[in-house]
């Protein structure tokens, strides 16, 4: 350790909602990398705001009863478990209280039940999919997940416990393949080179797997080679895409496809629906836990067969074709097109004839003609991490369902709507968490919106 860091001595008092550990120097917080509540830890301040500290801990004086040894290689410096050194149980419980937190302070709102927060059915392997990145360094490059805190640095991963076991073995395979047939491997600073990312999507239910390369613009090279190499490496991979984006944002979304092997998508099932999962459309990546979920909202909601259902942030469909056999009639709202074409074809390979899908933005659709002369009574709402748009809120808001299920990936966002929600006249009884991303500290929610 170098012994000119000043040091600090700090107490852990909670866990902040990004997973950071919080503590206090002469009154001020801090928010730390590394450290559980109850450890009192040696750390380095790395920035000083107005309001508060953010900094490492270097070392722990003090160790709590619920840290263990993470079982993974990679725990210190990747960015994916935060929390792979903390107990299970004690997960839960910190995810049961920031949602507890996000309600009253930033929701503002009293009086809501957080019910028992629902554990995964898997805590290990439970990922369906993954997305690896490349990066070069000089003559040297790396194929694996971005290090703790950085956009840029990647690391050679080599073992990932929550992904699919066959992950790590992947990931060096095309690592010593690239190495091999000397393919320049994108640079993301410099912006030039040619292989950018590395995904794998594998079902749980139906023992398909994905392999999705992501490169800068130009055909593969030798791909016939690379297909059957590949495949001869891994007999269980189903389909091969090659997609190519030449943007400068670093994101794994391909401009143009071309299918390599196979199909060119995977099928997963949900409560024996089966679902088509193309290489770009969003579908939840815990599988089992997804039907859990599911299943959560759809007994909060209590549709009735009367029911007519909106289903906005629909992905694939997989929720408006789940609950369709129990309501009149569902339409799903999608932006990516991709998944709508999914969403239509799932539809029909499950026989679910009462349900349509629009391509679109949710904030243009719900003011659309299409609602003009018909009536919808139960919204179903998924969005994004970013909540809902408020446009889309304000026209929610006027449509005036009798219940919304909102099913949220970021208990923050969450809140912020909930609050405007409840202002607008909706009761919210009760919230319920999910566990979808043991280890991490991402959160799941269900609940149900009353028109007062
Ligand atoms: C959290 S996912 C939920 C998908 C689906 N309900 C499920 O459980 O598989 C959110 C979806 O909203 C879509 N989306 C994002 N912004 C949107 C918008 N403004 N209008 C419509 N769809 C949007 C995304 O493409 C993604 O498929």
């Amino acid at each position: 350790m170098d012994t000119k860091i000043k040091l600090h001595e700090v107490e852990i008092t909670d866990l902040a909602f990004d997973g950071k550990a919080v503590g206090h120097i002469d009154g001020k917080v801090i928010f730390l990398k590394g450290g559980l509540p109850g450890e009192t830890v040696l750390c380095e301040i790395t920035r000083d705001k107005r309001r508060y500290y953010n900094g490492i801990t270097r070392e722990i004086i003090k160790k709590s009863e619920k840290r263990i040894d993470a079982l993974c290689k990679h725990f210190e410096e990747c960015g994916g478990c935060t929390w792979l050194d903390l107990k299970y149980e004690d997960q839960l419980a910190y995810k049961q209280k920031q949602v507890k937190d996000c309600i009253e302070r930033i929701g503002a709102l009293s009086g809501v039940e957080i019910a028992e927060i629902v554990p995964s059915v898997e805590q290990l392997h439970y990922r369906n999919k993954m997305e690896y990145s490349f990066n070069r360094y000089d003559d040297t490059f790396t194929l694996g997940l971005h290090k703790r805190g950085s956009f840029h640095d990647i690391f050679n991963l080599d073992e990932c416990h929550i992904s699919q076991s066959t992950d790590g073995d992947l990931v060096r395979w095309m690592r010593d393949y690239i190495e091999k047939n000397d393919i320049p491997v994108y640079d993301v600073t410099e912006h030039h080179g040619y292989m950018r990312f590395f995904m794998l999507r594998q079902t749980k239910q139906t023992d398909q797997l994905m392999v999705n390369i992501v490169t800068n613009y130009g055909d593969f090279p030798e791909k016939e080679k690379l297909v059957s190499e590949m495949t001869q490496a891994f007999p269980q991979i189903t389909t091969i895409i090659h997609g190519q984006n030449g943007q400068k944002s670093n994101i794994a979304v391909a401009e143009v496809e071309e299918t390599l092997y196979g199909p060119g998508f995977i099928e997963e099932k949900l409560f024996g629906k089966r679902f088509r999962i193309t290489a770009n459309s969003f579908f939840q990546t815990n599988s089992l836990q997804a039907e859990v979920l599911y299943a959560t909202g759809f007994e909060m909601l209590k549709p009735s067969a009367d029911d007519r259902l909106l289903d906005l942030y629909c992905g694939t469909g997989t929720i408006g074709i789940l609950v369709a056999d129990k309501v009149s009639e569902v339409v799903g709202v999608e932006l990516v097109s991709d998944a709508v074409i999914a969403a239509k074809i799932n539809a029909e390979v499950n026989n679910v004839a009462n349900i349509q899908f629009f391509e679109g933005f949710v904030k243009e659709f719900l003011k659309s003609d299409f609602l003009k002369d018909k009536s919808y009574n139960i919204v179903i709402v998924d969005p994004p991490r970013a909540g809902l748009n408020p446009k889309a809120l304000k026209e929610l808001v006027k449509l005036n369902p009798e219940k919304i299920l909102y099913i949220s990936c970021n208990p923050a966002t969450f809140a912020r709507d909930a609050q405007k929600l409840v202002e607008a006249g909706f009761l919210l009884p009760k919230v319920k968490p999910v566990d979808m991303f043991p280890h991490t500290m991402h959160i799941e929610l269900a609940s149900v919106f009353y028109r007062g």
